[in-house]
């Protein structure tokens, strides 16, 4: 293995390919092959994928678009597994023929927008170790979740004014699931997956007179949506303004059960959820970090009531699979050491936002808190960061990475210690250590362990090792643990010139901060996943949004990957492993 890795994929890392190349490309012995494509049929009566022949009811039975949160759960054996996918949202203007904006989409095909979107379940297959993963095309547990699929609402905003609408007067009962980002597996099982961007859905020419600030603080004021409201009319906020209330949420659903209904757990807060990743604390409970992903927008913990039962009984099955929908949430301060020792450290502080089930925000419910978490953390002083997305605990070393992406926005009069530069268009992870191992504290320490960019850039950093030796990286997004404990990263938005990728981060031992590219993606897509298998013999990338470019169209788009010879972009997820 060349020097630096520590993990068993020893590689020499691959040098950034110039944004526009339409490739995959991987290390010196190492190959890729795709697991599955968007169109894929994976629900018994669907058809064969045909760009040319698309409809709703095809679609219902096909993997989604835009794969980004990826999960691999094993069993029931060695040699198989349930694949869980996010399919965050659509590109229309590469999906559809002749597209010249929502407004010229037929209803049919934003029927087929809607059911691409959300989520897929689908079981894979191997003949062996050494063998690559492959979807079973129908088997038990495949599932489409799309835009229209039930879900219950739980936890203690449930049934409340805000979420009633004229079609759910329970307030306990919604339909579909979009903008799902980023996620997490539970340790009983399940899959956690955060709904980021749902804003962009709903048309919202006004905001209800009682409800002004928060559409403002939530982006809806003023979004023209993408159509949905002319086929069905929830997503015309002037007429239902609430059913902007019953996105935001973080879902849960059951991959095991197909015929379980996923659930928005609204202890957990709403905002433009990132993802939800767990931990296990000693007493038993849950700790979820999940991340706002806004520019100066918050880092938020819950803590379940409940605690974790080992095993799969039916007893320790339902207490696991109500973990999330009772706890405390609360909102991050960081507060720096100051610059003087060369390095962004200090001490942080968990506010209370709601715990033991009462407010700890002046002149707002629980209920509110919980519907309007933006607005509550506003109140308490929290730190503005540079975009959160993936806060993910590594359950090897005990600490929590909290991966923000950039935020250009941020003035020099604005940095933090946490938040160290202006104009951060590289983005930084920083690493929290929770006060006596324990995240149920409220307490914790922090350290930045990568500040990205062009690493002849003086201020980036990469926790102390040589610069000179590190592959450049831009813009960190998902990230993912192998069983040593190193970190993989995934990234979005690339502002060096070269296209997304993955790379290898050693975050202990002689080698921690040497970042090493592992992978880089095709033309204008972002890398999602990452994901180390459970027998570390393989990597998943979730290729999102191939040949996005601004006036995209089928007629030339810039991508054609996965390579099917069909010539249009799908997007894909991916295995890479060893030749
Ligand atoms: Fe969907 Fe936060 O990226
Ligand atoms: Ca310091
Ligand atoms: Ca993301
Ligand atoms: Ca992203």
């Amino acid at each position: 293995a060349p020097k630096g890795s520590k993990s068993p994929f020893g590689f020499t890392p691959i040098q950034p390919q110039p944004a526009g190349t339409d490739k995959v490309v991987v290390p010196e012995g190492f190959v890729w092959s795709t697991i599955i494509s968007w169109g894929d049929p994976i629900i018994s009566g669907a058809p064969e994928f045909d760009f040319e022949k698309q409809s709703a009811k095809a679609q219902e039975g096909q993997f989604g678009y835009n794969n980004d949160y990826t999960v691999l759960i094993p069993g029931p054996d060695a040699n198989r597994g349930t694949l869980v996918c996010n399919n965050e949202y659509t590109n229309d203007d590469l999906m559809f023929r002749g597209y010249t904006g929502s407004a010229g989409l037929t209803n049919e095909q934003l029927r087929i927008s809607m059911a691409a979107h959300g989520m897929s379940v689908v079981a894979v297959r191997r003949r062996n170790p050494r063998d690559q993963w492959r979807h079973v095309r129908i088997d038990r547990v495949n599932r489409r979740v799309t835009a229209t699929t039930p879900f219950q609402v739980d936890g203690p905003a449930a049934g409340h004014t805000l979420l009633k609408t004229s079609a759910d007067t329970s307030g306990r009962r919604v339909l579909g699931t979009f903008g799902n980002c980023s996620g997490g597996v539970t340790p009983w099982g399940t899959v956690l997956s955060g709904e980021e961007n749902f804003n962009g859905y709903f048309s919202a020419a006004t905001a209800p007179a009682d409800q002004a600030d928060a559409y403002k603080r939530y982006g809806l004021t003023g979004s023209k949506g993408r159509g949905w409201e002319r086929v069905d009319q929830r997503f015309d906020a002037v007429q239902e303004p609430n059913e902007v209330n019953r996105f935001g949420w973080v879902v849960e659903l059951d991959p095991s059960d197909p015929s379980s209904t996923p659930v928005k757990h609204t202890a957990m807060g709403r905002l433009k959820h990132e993802g939800a990743n767990v931990t296990i604390a000693p007493d038993g409970r849950v700790v979820a970090y999940m991340g706002d992903d806004e520019r100066f927008d918050y880092l938020y913990k819950f803590v379940s009531h409940g605690k974790y039962q080992k095993g799969d009984s039916r007893k320790a099955r339902q207490n696991n699979l109500s973990l999330l929908s009772s706890g405390d949430l609360y909102v991050a301060k960081f507060t720096g050491d100051g610059f003087e020792d060369g390095i962004s450290d200090g001490t942080g502080y968990w506010l209370p936002l709601v715990v033991d089930d009462t407010s700890y925000v002046a002149g707002m419910s629980v209920a509110e808190v919980l519907v309007w978490t933006r607005l509550a953390a506003d109140k308490v002083g929290p730190t503005k960061m540079d975009r959160p997305e993936d806060v993910e605990p590594n359950l090897v070393n005990g600490r929590t990475y909290v991966v923000c992406t950039n935020n250009s926005s941020r003035q020099p009069s604005q940095i933090d210690e946490a938040n160290p530069r202006a104009n951060n268009k590289h983005g930084h992870i920083i690493e929290l250590v929770p006060s006596r191992g324990d995240d149920t504290t409220t307490t914790f320490t922090w350290k930045i362990v990568l500040i990205a960019g062009d690493p002849n850039d003086p201020t980036t950093y990469f926790n102390g090792y040589d610069r000179s030796e590190v592959s450049p990286i831009s813009c960190p997004d998902n990230v993912a643990f192998d069983h040593e404990g190193n970190m993989w990263i995934a990234t979005d938005g690339n502002a060096l010139g070269a296209c997304d990728g993955m790379y290898l981060y050693p975050l202990s031992g002689p080698h921690k901060g040497h970042l090493q590219q592992f992978l880089s993606v095709p033309a204008y897509s972002e890398c999602c996943g990452p994901l180390v298998t459970w027998d570390q013999k393989t990597v998943l990338a979730a290729v999102q949004h191939p040949g996005e470019t601004e006036g995209a169209s089928p007629a030339a788009p810039a991508s054609q990957f996965p390579y099917q010879g069909d010539g249009q972009p799908r997007p894909s997820v991916i295995q890479i492993r060893q030749r």
